[in-house]
Formats: structure tokens, C-alpha cells, sequence
């Protein structure tokens, strides 16, 4: 069975042995793996890296709740993939259109740093999902990480296809990855990331939809 997400996973035992710990502090915590969140048909898969600590560890949904959420599911409700800007918790009615995110590692590495090992492990998951994607799709990497996971989840070269912020790499005529750097807080606050930036890499996404029929 193709598996893209398992909610009982404990396959890195660093990362096991982390949400138990951070459980205890926040018994109200999520604290388990984060399932993909969205269109399960979308021609549009956003890859982020992990999640943190009291946005999707929390919520229990990617990007929801923390600061990096902020800019991504504004951009998503001004490029017309969701029904509202806002992601604050499981239960606001948020829909993305058209679009799913997930992360490369599904479960809160400590100090945000899941190490090669967790990255590789849980690729098993994002390769399964980049499998059900269909033939004519765009994928957004946010940042290196996510970048070289999906390249590993689709069994490609990392020497042929090299991360670059607004990168675009045809991985097939109907098949489209697009880097960004990550919407991090950090990333933000240095302005290595504008939000100019960001909402062209979505323009661009938008565009490759279209070129691609998707
Ligand atoms: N939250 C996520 O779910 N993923 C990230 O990459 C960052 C924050």
C-alpha cells in the first residue's frame, strides 16, 4: 500500500523520544506526526520542512499557527488557492483550493534541525506523495532542505538539479519543481525573503499551472 503519512509513525527515535518530551510539557500539544494538509487531487504540492514548535506541533496542521504560517497562507489566499488568509487552528474552516502542503519531515526536530538520517527516513512518506501527484503538476520546495527531499523522493541526481531561490527545474515537460527560500521568521526579518519575493515565486506558480495544464 502506498502509505503518504502514518499519525503513529516512530521511526526516528530521536525525534520519538522528542514529541514524548515536549508531550509532557504541553499535554495539549499535538506532539505527533503532521499529516499533509489540503487538496488530496491538487495539481499544486507546497513542501515545507518540518513543523515547529507551537504552530503545526501544536495545531496538529502545517504552517498553522506560527509565524512562517503567516506570509504562506496569505500569499495562498492572494493567488486564489484557499477560502481565507488566515490559519490559526484545525478547526477554522481554512480549505486550500487546488493545493496541499506537507513537509519533508512530518515530526518537530529539536532546535528545528532534523539531522540526515530523520530527512531520509521520513522521505519514505514524501516520495509516496510525490508519486500520487498528477502527470501535469507544479511543486513548490520552500527552502534547501525541502529542495533536496523531493529531488531524493523522486530517485533524481542532486548534482543535476541545484537549489536557487525561483529556480525552476523541468523534471518532466508536465512535471515543474520551483525553489523559494524558506518563509521562515528568520528568513523574513533579514529580508533575505520580501514578501515581494515570495508572492513572485507564486506568480510564477500560477504561470507553470497554467503551462502545464494543471
Ligand atoms: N511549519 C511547518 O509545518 N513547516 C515548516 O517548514 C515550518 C513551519
Amino acid at each position: 500500500m502506498t502509505r503518504i503519512f502514518d499519525p503513529d509513525c516512530r521511526n526516528c527515535p530521536r525525534l520519538a523520544a522528542f514529541l514524548d518530551a515536549v508531550k509532557e510539557k504541553n499535554p495539549d500539544y499535538h506532539c505527533r506526526p503532521v499529516p499533509p494538509f489540503g487538496d488530496p487531487a491538487a495539481n499544486f504540492l507546497i513542501v515545507g520542512l518540518a513543523p515547529g514548535m507551537h504552530g503545526a506541533n501544536r495545531t496538529g496542521r502545517p504552517f498553522t499557527g506560527d509565524h512562517a504560517g503567516i506570509l504562506l497562507y496569505e500569499t495562498l489566499h492572494d493567488f486564489g488557492f484557499s477560502n481565507q488568509a488566515e490559519s490559526v487552528a484545525e478547526d477554522d474552516g481554512l480549505r486550500l483550493l487546488n493545493s496541499r502542503i506537507t513537509n519533508a519531515v512530518k515530526c518537530l526536530p529539536p532546535d528545528n534541525k532534523p539531522v540526515g538520517a530523520e530527512i531520509n527516513t521520513c522521505n519514505a512518506y514524501l516520495a509516496n506523495e510525490l508519486s500520487t501527484l498528477p502527470e501535469n503538476s507544479v511543486i513548490l520546495a520552500l527552502g534547501g532542505i525541502a529542495h533536496r527531499a523531493v529531488i531524493r523522493g523522486l530517485s533524481l541526481r542532486q548534482a543535476d538539479y541545484p537549489f536557487g531561490h525561483a529556480a525552476e527545474h523541468e523534471i518532466t515537460p508536465g512535471l515543474i519543481l520551483l525553489d523559494s527560500y524558506h518563509c521562515s521568521r528568520y528568513n523574513t526579518n533579514t529580508r533575505r525573503l520580501t514578501d515581494e519575493m515570495f508572492r513572485s515565486v507564486f506568480a510564477r506558480a500560477k504561470e507553470l499551472l497554467v503551462q502545464v495544464g494543471g
